[in-house]
C-alpha cells in the first residue's frame, strides 16, 4: 500500500504548483530574447519539464536525453553513459536549460553541462526542482532551483521508487520500514 511507503509528503502538490510558477517566471524573464531550448532529462524530469514548459510564454524547443548512472537504488555513481541524445546542426545558436527533478551527487547534471558545452551550445543552464546539497559529490551549484531539500530518500512527481510512482503530483519521503526492507 501507498500509505505505508510515505512517511511524510515533503512537497505538496500546491507547493510544487507554485515553485513552477515562481521559475516559469524568472525563465521567461531571462530567456525574453534568447533561443531557448528546453533539455528534458528522461525520465525522473518529465513531470516538471511538461508543467514548467507550459508556464512559459517564449517560443521555444525541446530536445530529450537519457542517461544510466551506475550505482545502486539510492546512490548515483560518477560513470554516465548516454541511452539518448539529440544532434543539431544549429548548436551554436541554442541556448540550453537543461531540467532536472532534482539533484544529488551532481554527476549528471555536470557532465551533460559540460557535454553540451563541448557539443558547441552558446549557452547552457540548469534548472532542478530538487536540491539536495547534503549529498554532492562534486562541485556544482544549479541557476534555477525549485526548493533545497533535506538528505532524505523521496520519491513522487517524476522521482521513482524502483520505476514506480513516478506520477504521484507530490513528492514523498520514504518510509522507514519501506527503507529497513530494502536493506
Ligand atoms: C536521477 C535524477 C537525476 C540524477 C540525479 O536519475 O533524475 O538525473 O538521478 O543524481 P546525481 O546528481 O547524483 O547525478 P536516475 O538515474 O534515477 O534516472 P531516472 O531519471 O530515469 O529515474
Amino acid at each position: 500500500m501507498l500509505e505505508s511507503i510515505i512517511k511524510y509528503i515533503l512537497v505538496p502538490e500546491e507547493e510544487i504548483q507554485g515553485i513552477v510558477a515562481r521559475l516559469g517566471e524568472e525563465i521567461n524573464r531571462d530567456y525574453a530574447d534568447k533561443n531557448l531550448v528546453i533539455v528534458c532529462v528522461l525520465k525522473g524530469s518529465l513531470m516538471f519539464t511538461v508543467d514548467l514548459a507550459k508556464k512559459l510564454n517564449l517560443v521555444s524547443e525541446m530536445e530529450f536525453v537519457r542517461v544510466s548512472t551506475y550505482g545502486n537504488a539510492t546512490e548515483s555513481s560518477g560513470d554516465m553513459k548516454i541511452l539518448l541524445d539529440f544532434e543539431r546542426d544549429d548548436i551554436s545558436e541554442c541556448d540550453l536549460l537543461v531540467i532536472e527533478d532534482i539533484v544529488d551527487s551532481g554527476n549528471t547534471l555536470s557532465r551533460l553541462v559540460k557535454l553540451f558545452k563541448a557539443k558547441g551550445a552558446r549557452s547552457v543552464k540548469t534548472c532542478t526542482l530538487l536540491d539536495k546539497p547534503a549529498r554532492r559529490k562534486v562541485d556544482f551549484v544549479p541557476d534555477y532551483v525549485g526548493k533545497v531539500i533535506p538528505d532524505e530518500f523521496v520519491f513522487g512527481y517524476g522521482l521513482d521508487l524502483f520505476e514506480k510512482y513516478r506520477d504521484l503530483p507530490y513528492v514523498a519521503v520514504v518510509s522507514d520500514e519501506y527503507l529497513k526492507n530494502l536493506k
